[in-house]
Parts: C-alpha cells; sequence; structure tokens
C-alpha cells in the first residue's frame, strides 16, 4: 500500500483503506494488531496524561460507517 512502509512517517497520505479486509482474505492477524494497538494507545495514554484534543475530530461521510479523517490532539495541557 505504502512506499517504504517498515519508515514511520505520520505525514504520509492515507489515501485508501487501512482495514482488515473482508470475506475469505479477511486479515489473520486483526486480533494481534487490535491487541498492539491497545497497547500502544494505552502506552500513549500513560506517557502523555494530558494528551486533549487540539480542534474537533474531522470525519468523513462514507455510506453509513463512522470514519476519521483527521484527530488533532495536542500532548501537554
Ligand atoms: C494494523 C495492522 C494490520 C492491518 C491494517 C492489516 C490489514 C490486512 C488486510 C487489508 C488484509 C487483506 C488483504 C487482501 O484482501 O488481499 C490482510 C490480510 C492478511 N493479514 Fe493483515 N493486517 C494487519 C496486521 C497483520 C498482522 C500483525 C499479521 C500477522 C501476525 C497479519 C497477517 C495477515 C495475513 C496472513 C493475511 C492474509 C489472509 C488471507 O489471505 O487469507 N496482518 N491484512
Amino acid at each position: 500500500m505504502f512506499t517504504e512502509p517498515d519508515r514511520l512517517d505520520i505525514t504520509r497520505s492515507t489515501t485508501g483503506h487501512l482495514g482488515f479486509g473482508h470475506g475469505p482474505h479477511f486479515c489473520l492477524g486483526a486480533s494481534i494488531a487490535r491487541a498492539q494497538a491497545e497497547i500502544a494507545l494505552g502506552a500513549l495514554l500513560k506517557r502523555y496524561p494530558e494528551l486533549a484534543f487540539a480542534a474537533e475530530p474531522k470525519r468523513n461521510c462514507d455510506g453509513g460507517t463512522w470514519r476519521l479523517a483527521a484527530l488533532p490532539v495536542r500532548l501537554t495541557g
């Protein structure tokens, strides 16, 4: 999906979906990926307890699904 996928680049374009797929090719790693996200977000909130919205979240209307386009945050109060 992305060039240099091993490089963390929070500025890269996120055009295209990052879901776990559908049907017979549904991601086999979905459970571990969800666990990793939960652990990472927990660590982020522990490290930055003052983490707060920096602006209103932006949402994309996506035919009945609720999808975030942007979630601006600030790390300190
Ligand atoms: C946030 C992390 C991840 C995302 C967004 C993701 C996304 C996806 C998507 C979209 C597909 C379907 C591809 C297709 O339709 O051809 C897929 C398939 C697959 N994923 Fe993941 N994945 C993630 C993490 C992982 C992890 C951690 C593992 C292994 C430990 C894994 C193993 C697989 C495998 C084996 C398939 C192929 C399933 C099949 O073709 O039957 N994924 N993943």
